[in-house]
C-alpha cells in the first residue's frame, strides 16, 4: 500500500520474511548501481538477522563486496569493541567476514567527545561524496537501513531533540539518548538520511504496532518525518501492523 506522501508499506508474515524481503531489496538496488555503491546501516536489534543473511549464501556470493561501501546512520559514544555499539554488531554479523576493511566505514567512538567524532564523519562523508552539499539528483547512500523505537524516533534522532530540526549538519552529537541504552549518540541527521535512492525500514513484533500506528497515522516524530528522496520504504511484520492496515 501506499501513502498519500509516497512513502510506501509492504506487510509481510513474520520476521524470517521481513530479513528476507529486505535482503532482496537491498541486492536489486546494488544490481542496480555498476559503480561504486553505498549502504548505510542501522543499529538496534530489528536488522540483525538482515545482516546474518547477507552473509551467508545465496546473498553473499551475489554482493560485489569490493565495490560495496558500508556506513552508520548513528552510533552509541562507546568504544569500538563494546557491546552496545552499533558498527560492531554489523561488523560481528557479516562485514568483518566478507567485506574489505576499507569498504568498512565505523564512526570514530575515540573521539574526544560526540561532537568532534560528527565532525570527522562528516568530513568522512563529504570527502566519500565529493562534495559538500547534497544534490537531490545524486543521492549520497543506495540504501539507508532505518527502525523505530518506541517513542517515535529514528537513527538517534529524538523527539523534540534539536537533532531532528538540523537542516545544514549531515552528523550531529547528541549528549543524552531519550531511551535506553543512556549514552552519548552520534547520528546523521535527515538531510543525510533522505539523501539516499532507498529508505527502508524494518519494523517487526507487537511491541512496534503502537509506535508505527502513531507514525503512520501522520504525528509529527522523527520516524515519520524521515524521508527519501527517492523511494520510502515500510517492510512491516503481521504482528507490528497497525489494525487499520490489516484488511487493506
Ligand atoms: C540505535 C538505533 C535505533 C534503532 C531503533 C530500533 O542505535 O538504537 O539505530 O534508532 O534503530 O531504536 O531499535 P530495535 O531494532 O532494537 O527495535
Amino acid at each position: 500500500m501506499v501513502l498519500n506522501d509516497n512513502r510506501r508499506i509492504i506487510a509481510v508474515a513474520d520476521p524470517v520474511a521481513l530479513a528476507k524481503a529486505a535482503a532482496e531489496r537491498l541486492l536489486s538496488r546494488i544490481a542496480g548501481n555498476g559503480d561504486r555503491v553505498a549502504i548505510c546501516l542501522t543499529g538496534g536489534s530489528s536488522p540483525k538477522q538482515l545482516y546474518e543473511l547477507l552473509g551467508n549464501e545465496p546473498y553473499r556470493g551475489q554482493i560485489p563486496w569490493d565495490r560495496v561501501h558500508w556506513f552508520i546512520g548513528d552510533e552509541r559514544f562507546v568504544p569500538a569493541g563494546n557491546a552496545l555499539n552499533n558498527m560492531r554488531m554489523a561488523r560481528q554479523a557479516f562485514l568483518n567476514r566478507c567485506a574489505p576493511l576499507v569498504n568498512i566505514h565505523p564512526m570514530a567512538t575515540g573521539a574526544a567527545d560526540p561532537d568532534e567524532a560528527a565532525h570527522r564523519y562528516e568530513t568522512e562523508l563529504k570527502s566519500f561524496y565529493g562534495a559538500d552539499s547534497l544534490d537531490p539528483a545524486r543521492p549520497l547512500f543506495d540504501v539507508v537501513l532505518m527502525g523505530v523505537g518506541p517513542d517515535g524516533h529514528t537513527a538517534s534522532l529524538f523527539p523534540g531533540y534539536p537533532a531532528t530540526d538540523e537542516k545544514e549538519r549531515w552528523v550531529v552529537g547528541v549528549p543524552n539518548a531519550h531511551v535506553e541504552p543512556f549514552v552519548s549518540r552520534v547520528t546523521l541527521t535527515l538531510p543525510a538520511l533522505g539523501s539516499c535512492h532507498e529508505m527502508l525500514f524494518e519494523v517487526s513484533g507487537a511491541d512496534k504496532r503502537a509506535i508505527l500506528t502513531r507514525v503512520l497515522a501522520g504525528e509529527d516524530l522523527p520516524a515519520g518525518r524521515a524521508v527519501s528522496v527517492g523511494e520510502t520504504t515500510w517492510l512491516v511484520d503481521r504482528a507490528a501492523l497497525p489494525e487499520n492496515f490489516r484488511e487493506q
